[in-house]
């Protein structure tokens, strides 16, 4: 994507990387992304905020050829994880005289991965300023959006906070802004889950340092860029601060049946109850639906047959990551099955430390279920229902 013009003397000029379909070796990228870099220029000073992931560099240095940009006073590392530092060597090396801009925390992490010399560093402290000559950037530490060292930087004469990964969707699309609101609000929960859910307490200490900030424009470093910022700023309130629904996300593997017609059974059972029940078969499912199931969940179960006297390996999976990614469930249990014995339960409740869920009893059952299990899972059912009932979920 060419440069494209925010405002004057303000430009996109990041890279879309459309076909791009997995993040990290781990999340899933079903619509691409974006690594939104921005340039401003002042009446004496020019600044880039963020640059690109390296593979796609060229489209950035390119992007700065066409604008004529001849000189760089500041490069402005909110974050220093590769997709949007990851072009550090070669932009210092193409405007040797910029200053690159970061928290002493972030510098460190950059010298780490980058072996950029100390002296390029210029570091600030939360809350100082940069003038550029008619223009200010404001750099707002942010700790946990979602490394350690990040920080936002707003523009104050025009009201545009730049925030890196912070209120970002991974979403290739030409839309410079969020045109459709619907498309957008699946990305960002999807981005919300994967990334951020992990640190909610953080993000509400960040949202808390922002509120007062007057903000026109919310230009995130993946995804298209907010001019209705309160679209997403509801949104990460939302997922931050409410009470989970009154919803029961159900994952689980199935090998020769047993589990799968409990877990109908379950599933429908929790549904004439009028409780929301998600359901995921982890053979085949996308971690990134199931992880935007876990914003709102109020009770996990988790279906498991018995492998080599433990759950499935997908399964293990599957609470492991739900474990780091700290879902707000306040109850969880296991339903399963078992050919000749094993420690499936055992072993799943090891692997979830992280959840403050109140543990529910497990179905476990021998072989395929029969009518004394469909009555357990009934109860199970009766007893979800009740607790979210008691928990004013429903
Ligand atoms: Fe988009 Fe944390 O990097």
């Amino acid at each position: 994507m060419k440069p494209r013009e925010m405002k004057k003397d303000i430009y996109c000029v990041g890279a879309i990387d459309w076909d791009r379909r997995l993040f990290d070796s781990l999340i899933p990228l079903p619509d691409g992304t974006s690594y939104n870099s921005y340039l401003i220029r002042g009446s004496n000073k020019t600044a880039l905020i963020d640059t690109v992931n390296p593979p796609m560099k060229d489209v950035l240095l390119n992007n700065l050829d066409q604008l004529g940009v001849s000189h760089i006073d500041y490069v402005i590392f909110n974050h220093a994880e590769p997709d949007h530092s990851g072009s550090i060597r070669e932009v210092l090396a193409k405007y040797p005289e910029a200053k690159a801009i970061a928290t002493p925390k972030c510098k460190g992490m950059l010298i780490d991965r980058f072996m950029v010399a100390e002296e390029k560093f210029k570091t600030v402290e939360d809350k100082e300023t940069l003038a550029l000559g008619g223009r200010t950037l404001e750099f707002i530490h942010a700790p946990w959006v979602h490394w350690p060292e990040t920080m936002l930087t707003y523009l104050r004469e025009d009201r545009i906070l730049f925030p890196c990964d912070f209120f970002g969707s991974h979403l290739a699309i030409t839309d410079m802004y969020v045109r459709d609101a619907g498309q957008e609000y699946e990305a960002a929960k999807r981005y919300y889950a994967e990334i951020m859910m992990p640190f909610q307490a953080q993000i509400q200490k960040n949202l808390e340092k922002i509120k007062d900030y007057a903000i026109d424009i919310i230009a995130p470093s993946h995804g298209p860029m907010h001019d209705k910022p309160q679209f997403i700023l509801k949104a990460y309130h939302s997922w931050v601060y409410d009470e989970p629904g009154n919803i029961v996300v159900l994952p689980y593997i199935s090998m020769h049946g047993s589990t799968r017609k409990m877990v109908a059974y379950l599933v429908e059972t929790l549904s004439r109850r009028g409780v929301t029940v998600k359901q995921f078969d982890l053979a085949v499912t996308d971690i990134g639906k199931l992880a935007m199931a876990l914003v709102d969940a109020a009770t996990i179960v988790i279906g498991t047959p018995t492998v080599l006297t433990g759950p499935h390996p997908n399964v293990a999976y599957a609470a492991f990551l739900t474990n780091a990614l700290k879902p707000k469930a306040k109850f969880a249990t296991v339903i399963g099955s078992y050919g000749w014995g094993g420690k499936a339960v055992e072993q799943i409740a090891a692997m979830i430390p992280n959840l403050k869920a109140e543990i529910l009893p497990p179905v476990i059952t021998k072989g395929f279920p029969r009518e004394a299990d469909f009555q357990a899972l009934d109860n199970l059912a009766d007893t979800i229902t009740s607790k979210h009932k008691g928990a004013g979920l429903t």
